[in-house]
């Protein structure tokens, strides 16, 4: 069967984009390939760790809008690409470009969504409002993307118990290792496996 071709769209650090490509290296994404890693901050360290894995790191410099997403169009085109996962990238992308991937972007939400999430909330700002509200359990969230932001149909959550003492940053921590690290390859996997399938599916009868 013909593995799924993925890119994975990223802005900081990556410790996401790492827990996919240990997956890769690992086989557990048997029918998916991580092709290509964009970004539009060239000082993104996602990128380091996509040329250090041996997979195009690629950067387009411009400031968000409909030039940005022409020319991330068109590289996702002239790779193949058929998955796109969002791991820790902070632009929320249009309806004009969404609507070009129905069921072919995934991202990663540090919260159980519906609580917490939406324009505003990303990074640290997700943790410190799950702790101003006092909730005894959060979690990630991996979901299709569309128009709304974090609004897309959800695929897998997994919750994570906030402890007396918590601080934004230990929570954020334990929210990464026991959720996010975990359910983005699973969803990835089990994603790129449905698109082999669907594509592979005459090669069965
Ligand atoms: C993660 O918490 C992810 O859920 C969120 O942004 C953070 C990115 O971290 N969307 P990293 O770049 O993957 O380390």
């Amino acid at each position: 069967m013909v593995r799924t071709k993925i890119a994975v769209l990223v802005s900081g650090g990556g410790t996401n984009l790492q827990a996919l490509l240990d997956a890769q290296r690992a086989g557990e994404l048997p029918l998916g390939e991580i092709s290509l890693v964009a970004s539009h901050n060239p000082g993104a360290f996602a990128l380091e760790r996509a040329r250090g894995a041996g997979i195009e790191a690629a950067v387009l410099a411009l400031p968000a809008g409909a030039e940005f997403e022409a020319a991330l169009q068109a590289l996702l085109i002239e790779k193949g690409v058929e998955l796109i996962v969002l791991a820790g990238f902070l632009r929320i992308l249009s309806e004009n470009f969404t609507n070009k991937w129905p069921r072919r972007i995934l991202n990663i939400h540090p919260a159980l969504i519906p609580a917490f999430c939406g324009e505003g909330f990303y990074g640290l700002a997700v943790h410190e409002a799950a702790l101003a509200r006092g909730v005894k359990l959060t979690g990630a969230t991996v979901h299709f993307v569309n128009e709304i932001p974090d609004g897309g149909e959800i695929i897998a959550q997994r919750a994570v118990a906030v402890l007396p003492g918590d601080s934004p940053e230990s929570l954020q921590r334990r929210v990464m290792e026991e959720a996010e690290w975990i359910l983005l390859p699973q969803a990835v996997a089990e994603i790129s496996k449905a698109i082999a399938e669907e594509k592979g599916g005459s090669a069965h009868v």
